[in-house]
């Protein structure tokens, strides 16, 4: 069989971690896939920053959107991030060619999922995006495929490896927020910009993907209501500590009587819980169903090595012609309510 031609957009942590996988593993992808995956094109701001992988053998594209409609790739890969700009433009032209993508942006998708699904849809293209939740954690998979008929009826977790190792932290070593936040940019955890993680929008964006999954809904990011970490202070964690809690930052959506209901929060997890284990970039989803009492997939939810092996993992669905998980064009009555009011659980 031919080589499946990559192209790839954003050559950040991602970008680059997943360059390094095809190029160590290709041999092994080749041998187990019976195909070749070959990065053949790439894009990205700056040609020559210094990004520990070799691009000189590819094709350069000073535009991703020119690089997703040229006709010269198979697959297109957006890392470039942001919810529109040339992260929305590429995709789009990428589909409307019939080119399938695969996409880390849950922010493009919390925005922008119900028409890129539909856009997908008319050009029987695939849309990927494992990589947009929680991160390494192969939740979009196991909502379409694992849970048989089961529905749905709470989904919550730790969606966002940086705000958990910000507070893991905070709490084992008495560090300051600040000083926290620095090392989670230096290891590559955060966004651009990182107001996105403390702040919960973040979380928000996964929450709402995920919330639209779960309950064949909408994506509305803007339903979530959204409290971030930073006014989060040593005493909180402290007197938290002492009446037996973990401060997480929790992603949370459920059925409630006019609808689903999401929130994103600082939320006090008692010590003994399975959830208040999942320290560090780790992240945790836990889904609740009618039949199941409780699943919690745990792993690593950021960095480059994390989100590419959820990007590849796509790439392979899509190379072995397999049907990627669909995101949802909304099929139940259900809508997300206005924003909840604040309470406490
Ligand atoms: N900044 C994100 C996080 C990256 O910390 O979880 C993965 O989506």
């Amino acid at each position: 069989m031919r080589p499946l031609r990559i192209g790839i957009a954003g050559l950040g942590t991602v970008g680059a971690a997943l360059i390094r996988i095809l190029t160590e593993d290709g041999d092994a992808i080749a041998r187990k896939l019976g195909r070749r995956l070959i990065v053949s094109a790439v894009s990205a701001r700056s040609r020559s920053r210094d990004r520990g992988v070799d691009i000189s053998p590819f094709k350069w594209f000073d535009d991703p959107v020119a690089l997703a409609r040229s006709g010269e790739i198979d697959l297109y890969v957006e890392l470039i991030g942001g919810e529109d700009g040339p992260a929305l433009a590429s995709v789009t032209a990428a589909l409307e060619n019939g080119c399938p993508v695969v996409t880390a942006n849950k922010a493009l998708l919390a925005r922008h999922g119900v028409a890129l699904a539909a856009a997908a849809e008319a050009a029987h293209a695939q849309l990927g995006f494992e990589a947009a939740v929680a991160g390494g954690i192969p939740v979009i998979k196991t909502l379409r495929e694992g849970l048989g008929s089961a529905a749905i009826t709470r989904v919550y977790g730790i969606m966002n490896g940086t705000c958990n190792y910000i507070l893991t932290r905070m709490g084992n070593e008495g560090i300051g927020f600040e000083e926290c936040l620095k090392d989670a940019q230096t290891l590559g955890y955060a966004e651009a910009d990182p107001t996105f993680d403390v702040e919960g929008f973040d979380t928000a964006h996964k929450l709402a993907i995920l919330a639209s999954l779960c309950f064949e809904t909408e994506i509305s990011a803007d339903q979530v209501l959204v409290e971030g970490i930073s006014r989060i202070t040593q005493a909180d964690i402290k007197v938290a500590a002492d009446l037996g809690y973990k401060i997480k930052l929790l992603g949370m959506a459920r059925k409630v009587e006019n609808g689903i209901e999401q929130r994103v929060h600082p939320t006090l997890v008692r010590k003994s819980s399975a959830i208040a284990g999942v320290d560090g970039v780790l992240n945790a989803v836990a889904l609740e169903t009618n039949h199941v009492q409780e699943l919690l997939l745990a792993g690593p939810g950021a960095g480059g090595e994390a989100t590419a092996a959820s990007v590849l993992s796509d790439i392979l669905d899509i190379a072995r012609g397999t049907q990627v998980p669909p995101l949802g064009v909304p099929s139940s009555e259900l809508k997300p309510c206005e924003r909840a009011p604040m309470r406490i659980h």
